[in-house]
């Protein structure tokens, strides 16, 4: 990636590397890093991105760790360094649990049907067991789907000619602007 020559090009270059996150498993956006309070930090997919709406989703169990403290504090963080475009992005927002609903219902049966044994795991997940082996996935359906809703996008391209930073905030209409890197 060149340098940014405006914020609407820069803003447009980080989505369409979110988007491209979804679909190609081979890209850095594809596994960003979810941060929760505590802190807590851990590698998740990125499953759907809707620029109109803001949003990113996130896949997960309902009875994992990130669930509890989601549920207890929305406020969230994702994190990429996209190493081929020389981008980190840094995403922070609010997350929704949808766990059960119509929504998550309908996400849930266009997954492809081996996904779906993940969520079906017998234990807790975290919970302490004799080996890996014992795993089963018998247990009752646990989909949860995490929706981000974005509050802020920031942006910084490395370059040799000069380090590009930006602030992107839904309260301004995502107008942007510039940081000194
Ligand atoms: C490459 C990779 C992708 C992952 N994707 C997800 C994911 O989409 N959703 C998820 O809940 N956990 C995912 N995990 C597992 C999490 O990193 C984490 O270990 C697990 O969800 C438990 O985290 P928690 O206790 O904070 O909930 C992934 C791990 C790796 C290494």
């Amino acid at each position: 990636m060149t340098p940014p020559a405006s914020l609407e090009s820069f803003l447009n270059a980080a989505w369409s590397r979110l988007s491209r996150g979804v679909a190609d498993p081979k890209s850095a956006c594809n596994r960003p890093t979810l941060a929760t309070t505590g802190p807590e930090m851990r590698t998740v997919v990125l499953r759907a991105a809707n620029r109109d709406a803001g949003t990113l989703d996130i896949h997960s169990h309902a009875q994992a760790g990130k669930i509890t403290q989601i549920a207890a504090d929305p406020a969230v963080a994702l994190h990429v360094w996209d190493a081929r475009a020389n981008l980190q992005i840094r995403l922070r927002g609010r997350a929704e649990l949808h766990i059960g609903t119509p929504l998550a219902k309908d996400v849930e049966s266009r997954l492809p049907a081996r996904t779906h044994e993940i969520y079906r795991i017998s234990q807790t997940p975290g919970a302490i067991i004799p080996s890996p082996e014992v795993t089963r996935f018998d247990g009752p359906p646990a989909f949860a789907l995490i929706r981000v809703t974005l509050d802020q996008i920031e942006l910084l391209h490395l370059d040799r000619s000069r380090h590009s930073r930006a602030l992107f905030c839904r309260e301004d209409g995502w107008t942007g602007s510039w940081r000194a890197p």
